[in-house]
């Protein structure tokens, strides 16, 4: 083994392999630019809602103003869960996390779905448009049942931002408060490969089906290495309190091997372009709402980290400040990363479905061979 590398051909955590075909997102890691369909991250960020930006995922093209309004519409009239998935969070809210109650209302989604086995793009579509609109009202529920308050039904006539915020909080959001969701959301939906992807992937490259496809991408993207990071960020800002705390809580992190949550990235070699767009947004917000505070301990830590081990923060970095100042609980952070990343997920499935083959890769067997039988009565 050769750092953590092994030397058979492979590459420990598949690092730098290639491992399948797609045309929807261009990560260029040296450069630290992201396409989603051939368009920047910059672009997209500042010129789209997170709707026209799933329809591009999905549909592989840029909306007009009729294809939009129409797939607006669309999703906004899927976002009302069945009752009995209602009843199912109601049953499982306080012993849950939001993830884990993702994970259990997505998979349950099945049930109410009498065309789930459709293999035809069409139903994967209807599919995956349904859970688009969905996930978001999930989440909400869960947060207003976990927290004994009535739930909010969403508002057709709010975007899906804008919608999600009022479901979660019982106020319709400044303009100035859904663009910066909406921006979230748009950031967060697609990321090429990335471990819950590839993930949901696996999941459909057995001819399973979209919820299944969903649902494998939720546990995936719940890690602290993954999406989970998000929510873990904003507890380490916590934990440090102060900007002049930095300094020593992340050499202290360093000397004993400790991760600093947000920081780093497997692809980006320089800096996270999401992040560099959250970094300005959540500088604006912070000043719009006049608590600097989790903003200047961010950014020192960036600085100490890029001195310390010339590593740059991630797009779960900036987010979770982004996220506070909106007025939401930190726990829905890392569901939040889900409610986007789920247009990303579908468009995924929808490519691996056209162009299927079984995922089923190789491992490098490193156990013993021939051992001699023991039989059950003779072992020690
Ligand atoms: N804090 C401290 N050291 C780090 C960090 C970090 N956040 N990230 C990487 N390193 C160090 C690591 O210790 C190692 O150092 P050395 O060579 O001296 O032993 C070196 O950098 C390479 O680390 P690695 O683990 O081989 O790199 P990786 O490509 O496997 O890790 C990562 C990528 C994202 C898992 C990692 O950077 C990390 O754990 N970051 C913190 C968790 C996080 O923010 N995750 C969100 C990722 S982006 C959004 C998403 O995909 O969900």
């Amino acid at each position: 083994m050769v750092n953590g590398k092994l030397s058979a051909g492979f590459k420990k955590g598949l690092e730098d392999v290639i491992a399948g075909e797609s045309k929807i997102c261009k990560v260029d890691g040296k450069r630290g630019r992201l396409y989603y369909r051939g368009y920047s991250i910059e672009d997209l960020s500042t010129n789209c809602t997170f709707e026209e930006v799933t329809y591009l995922l999905l549909e592989g093209k840029l909306p007009n103003r009729k294809e939009l309004a129409r797939f607006t519409k669309e999703l906004s009239s899927m976002r009302n869960l069945p009752k009995y998935v209602v009843e199912i969070l109601e049953e499982v809210a306080h012993r849950t996390t939001p993830m884990e109650a993702l994970r259990t209302a997505v998979s349950s989604l099945a049930g109410g779905d009498k065309d789930v086995e459709g293999i035809t793009t069409d139903y994967h579509l209807a599919q995956g448009k349904s859970m688009v609109a969905k996930f978001a009202t999930i989440v909400a529920y869960y947060h207003r049942i976990n927290n004994k308050m009535e739930i909010v039904k969403p508002d057709p006539s709010l975007g899906h931002a804008a919608n999600f915020l009022y479901m979660v909080t019982g106020k319709r959001p400044s303009e100035i408060e859904a663009m910066a969701m909406d921006q979230d959301l748009v950031l967060h939906a697609e990321h090429s490969f990335n471990a819950s992807t590839f993930a949901a992937r696996i999941t459909v490259s057995t001819l399973s089906d979209m919820y299944s496809a969903m649902t494998t991408g939720i546990g995936v993207l719940k890690g602290p290495l993954h999406g989970g990071a998000s929510e873990a960020v904003m507890r380490q800002l916590q934990a440090i309190g102060s900007v002049e705390k930095v300094e020593p809580y992340v050499k202290d992190a360093l000397s004993k091997h400790r991760r600093m949550m947000g920081i780093g990235h497997r692809v980006y070699k320089v800096y996270d372009p999401r992040a560099r767009i959250l970094k300005k947004t959540a500088e604006r917000f912070s000043k719009a709402t006049g608590d600097m505070k989790w903003y200047n301990i961010a950014d020192k830590i960036e600085r100490v980290m890029f001195r310390e081990k010339k590593l740059y923060p991630n797009v779960d970095f900036f987010s979770s400040i982004i996220y506070n100042g909106l007025g939401l609980p930190l726990e829905l952070d890392s569901p939040i990363f889900a409610i986007s990343r789920v247009s990303g997920w579908s468009a995924h499935a929808l490519e691996q479905y056209g162009d299927n083959r079984l995922i089923r890769p190789l491992d490098y067997y490193t156990g013993p061979i021939d051992l001699k039988f023991i039989p059950i009565d003779e072992r020690k």
